[in-house]
């Protein structure tokens, strides 16, 4: 690896890479070289877009001496596998969400880069939210008091055209799951990273709206091993869409969170704040992905290679997600509790 810079693949060539691309491009200490697809042929066109190589396959880019880290961009049932591959040709990697689609593949992956002295990340882009980290520094100061009480509510809408756009959308194979796996994920890692870890769980899934084999609709009770409660409530199904809400209460204090920023905070004996442009419901079309959290993340793992530290996303912060979410829909199966 060269010393100065970090030389990247993209592994898949749809709408995320797209993103993963601009970010790169725009990255000190990062460069981009290569992409790869499901075909000879597919890559071509991105790969001319961005003025870069486009490999015949994922397993000659990975097979490349001329590139140090690739980025993960293919349908969520790919990630565990070319994860792996990926760790054994000892490339560093940064994989997109869901880390995996169960539990233990998403632990396969994170062995296979500790075996293989390699770093990983899994996309979390709201962890890099500064809005987010004040939450979360609020909470840990105590400032809420104990914590008693999380509602992580994730009212979205997509359509049916959204789920026919691509083959693997909507299946358990390579989408993983529906409301939760896919959209409701970027929610719960974020309580994941505001709370901590889970204990009990319980949860419903069902398909109310959509013709797909994943659920559209999922609501879970969760007890956290700090001893407070919580709900989650996922859909694809409302329209008009609302935006992610997360309500933390404390004996001390409320929290509010909209999105990835804090819209209210009362706290015992400290005056009042509400955000003065609260904003809008979440338009059908609102899914468009932001470059900016991208940025931040993709820039913390290139400095975290170039300075030999670990990345602030970890593989296992992504492990956890999957398995809270997994551990749903097992529930949902069997009407069972889970036990963590
Ligand atoms: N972080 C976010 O906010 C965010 C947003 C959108 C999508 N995603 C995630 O990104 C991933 C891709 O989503 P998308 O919307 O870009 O999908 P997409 O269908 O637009 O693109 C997927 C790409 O992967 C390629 N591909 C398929 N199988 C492959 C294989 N075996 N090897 C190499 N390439 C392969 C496809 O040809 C296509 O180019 C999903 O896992 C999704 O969850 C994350």
């Amino acid at each position: 690896m060269s010393n100065e810079v970090i030389r990247y693949g993209i592994i898949g060539c749809g709408g995320i890479a797209n993103t993963h691309a601009e970010a790169l491009q725009q990255i000190k200490g990062a460069q981009l070289v290569g992409v790869s697809g499901c075909s000879a042929e597919e890559p071509v066109s991105f790969a001319k877009k961005f003025g870069i190589k486009s490999f015949d396959s994922t397993d000659l880019l990975l097979q490349s001496k001329k590139i140090d880290a690739v980025t993960i961009c293919t349908p969520s049932g790919y990630h565990a596998s070319i994860a792996i591959s990926a760790a054994e040709h000892k490339k560093h990697a940064v994989v997109e969400k869901p880390l995996s689609l169960t539990a233990e593949s998403a632990k396969r992956v994170v062995e296979a880069f500790k075996n293989n002295k390699v770093k990983g990340s899994v996309i979390s882009q709201l962890r890099f939210s500064e809005e987010i980290r004040k939450a979360k520094q609020i909470i840990s100061s105590g400032r809420l008091g104990k914590i008693i009480m999380t509602n992580l509510n994730m009212k979205y809408y997509r359509s049916q055209e959204y789920y026919d756009s691509g083959k693997w959308r909507g299946t358990w194979a390579l989408d993983g799951g529906g409301a939760m796996m896919n959209q409701g994920i970027h929610g719960i890692d974020m309580l994941l990273f505001l709370i901590g870890e889970t204990k009990n769980i319980y949860g419903y899934i069902r398909t109310l709206t959509h013709k797909i084999e994943v659920e559209d609709n999922a609501v879970a009770v969760i007890e956290f091993k700090d001893g407070s409660l919580g709900t989650i409530t996922a859909s694809t199904s409302m329209n008009p869409a609302q935006n992610k809400t997360i309500e933390i209460n404390g004996t001390k204090g409320t929290i509010l969170i909209e999105e990835d920023r804090i819209c209210r905070l009362y706290i015992e004996n400290e005056e009042d704040y509400t955000a003065d442009d609260i904003t809008m419901g979440d338009s059908p079309a609102s899914h468009i992905i932001k470059a900016t959290g991208h940025i931040k993340q993709l820039t913390d793992f290139t400095q975290a290679l170039l300075e030999g530290r670990e990345p602030y996303v970890s593989l296992e912060d992504g492990m956890r997600a999957v398995d809270l979410i997994t551990s749903v829909y097992s529930s949902s199966k069997t009407n069972e509790i889970f036990n963590k």
